[in-house]
């Protein structure tokens, strides 16, 4: 506003329903508002060199008012530093808060590990300690990409995600976890392209 950037409500009717919809379902059928996760995070790199990470959200759609989560968090929903390389977040904030993920991925980066070692090397373990410890761990994942371009991923969930360079067009991948702390990457498939669109196009009552 300071800059005189014009002010925009980004509230479209039909995330407005959504909105509306889920209050209801959630008192109809007592639902927890912390189930899945759309935070969008992204790292990125320019031609000088110049690393920058963000995060989209303010919060897990429909959380308590006043809740912080890990995405305006440094060293949680995201990190960077233009000599290593960045990683941003997407889950359960409570979660990902107890390990300073982003953090941890770019210190693991800076150690010389490559950006999908530091994911795996980073997020695996730390799942099985949340579990030991609490029982249970939250849906999260996590991206990184180092000052050379290359890029990691790490999830316990079906995660799908894009890269892209100047001379790459951008593409959409698909990480699921894989077996002794690795992560399975394959592009989506036309199939999964189709339900997704048909998904987030239906009509909304
Ligand atoms: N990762 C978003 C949140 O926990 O609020």
């Amino acid at each position: 506003m300071q800059n005189n950037f014009e002010i925009v409500n980004m509230l479209t009717l039909r995330a407005k329903k959504i909105w509306l919809n889920r209050l209801a379902e959630m008192r109809e059928k007592n639902l927890n508002p912390y189930d899945g996760h759309d935070t969008v995070g992204a790292i990125t790199l320019d031609k000088q060199g110049s690393m920058a990470a963000a995060t989209s959200t303010s919060g897990l759609f429909m959380k308590k008012a006043g809740r912080i989560g890990d995405s305006p968090l440094s060293g949680s929903g995201f990190y960077v530093d233009s000599e290593i390389g960045g990683a941003a977040a997407t889950g359960l904030g409570e979660d990902i808060m107890k390990g300073c993920l982003s953090y941890e991925i770019v210190r693991l980066m800076g150690e010389g590990k490559s950006p999908q070692q530091a994911c795996d090397q980073a997020v695996y373990p730390f799942i099985e300690k949340l579990k030991k410890r609490y029982g249970k761990a939250g849906e999260f994942s996590l991206v990184a990409m180092n000052h050379n371009g290359e890029w990691g991923v790490a999830t316990n969930v079906e995660f799908t995600f894009s890269v892209g360079n100047e001379t790459k067009a951008p593409r959409i991948l698909m990480a699921n976890p894989g077996p002794d702390h690795t992560t399975s990457i394959a592009p989506i498939t036309q199939e999964w392209l189709d339900a997704y669109e048909k998904r987030i196009k239906a009509p909304i009552n």
